[in-house]
């Protein structure tokens, strides 16, 4: 199925290029972060991003976002360029980035909000994610009287509730304990299926990126820029039985490790 994705293109990044200001022994300069940075994500799709450290992941989710200009280049959505923020992209991010003075239900209805949904629909839509998640009984609770990953998933039902149409995910389970980890990926690619929307996941877990993709973008440092793209055919539902055992499993993990592997000596000689 994913080899030939053949929905509309959702999302077009053409060209990025992205810098910061740096000082370098006493000069001011610029250094390269991202450099030409070319993808294409279809409509429905489930693309995992994996790369070094420091390689522009995050920078490129807040490109997307609309949250960072990009020095040059374009991102499209619909085949129309986007500028602004807006709740057509939705961030979620791996420090849950919850209001920790806000209820459970008042943090999932926050961006309804802001969005002039009335109060009692967003108190209607706000419960409705959280039950998905799992969390209606949670709703008057404040975050920090919740584990780390009851407080990803309200993070997960507040992205969800204003039904973007792409979903940014910058590691979000990197903070979640192995097994709950496991289970909120189950989670998510449960209600991934039935919303089906355009999902681009950050990750530095191999298995992660390969478990929950449609396809795998590879980046590579030095600057940032997409080195490698692979399909992964693992069929789909994707869990209820052992996944990382499936024959196409270790191929593609090897094939994407040989190329990450690389990278990563490479910028250990180098630093
Ligand atoms: N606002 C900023 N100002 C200066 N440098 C930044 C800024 N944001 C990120 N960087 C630098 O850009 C590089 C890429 O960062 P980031 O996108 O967070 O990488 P990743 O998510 O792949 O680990 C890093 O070297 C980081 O220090
Ligand atoms: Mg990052």
């Amino acid at each position: 199925m994913p080899s030939e994705i053949n929905t509309p293109n959702k999302l077009e990044l053409k060209n990025i290029h992205k810098s910061f200001p740096t000082v370098v022994k006493g000069h001011a300069g610029r250094t390269q972060i991202l450099a030409g940075v070319d993808l294409v994500v279809k409509a429905n799709e489930f693309l995992t991003i994996i790369g070094p450290s420091g390689c522009g992941k995050t920078t490129l989710l807040r490109i997307i976002a609309s949250l960072l200009p990009a020095d040059s280049g374009e991102v499209l959505v619909d085949g129309k360029p986007v500028t602004e923020p807006s709740a057509e992209r939705a961030m979620v991010f791996q420090s849950f980035g919850l209001f920790p003075w806000k209820t459970v239900l008042d943090n999932v209805r926050f961006p309804l909000g802001i969005r002039n949904v009335p109060p009692r629909e967003a108190t209607e839509i706000a419960m409705t994610y959280l039950r998905k998640v799992g969390l209606e009984k949670s709703a008057s609770a404040h975050p920090h009287q919740l584990s780390g990953g009851m407080q990803q998933r309200v993070g997960l039902a507040r992205a969800l509730a204003t039904e973007p149409e792409v979903l940014l995910m910058d590691e979000p389970f990197g903070a979640i304990d192995a097994q709950t980890r496991e289970l909120m990926q189950e989670e998510l690619m449960r209600l991934w299926q039935e919303t089906r929307n355009t999902v681009i996941f950050v990750t530095h877990d191999l298995d992660e990126a390969v478990l929950l993709a449609d396809r795998v973008v590879l980046m590579s440092p030095g600057p940032g820029h997409v080195r490698k793209l692979v399909s992964v055919d693992l069929p789909r539902p994707r869990w209820g039985y052992d996944v990382r055992a499936h024959e196409q499993f270790a191929p593609l993990r090897a094939e994407l490790w040989q190329a990450l592997r690389g990278d990563l000596l490479q910028g250990s000689a180098a630093g």
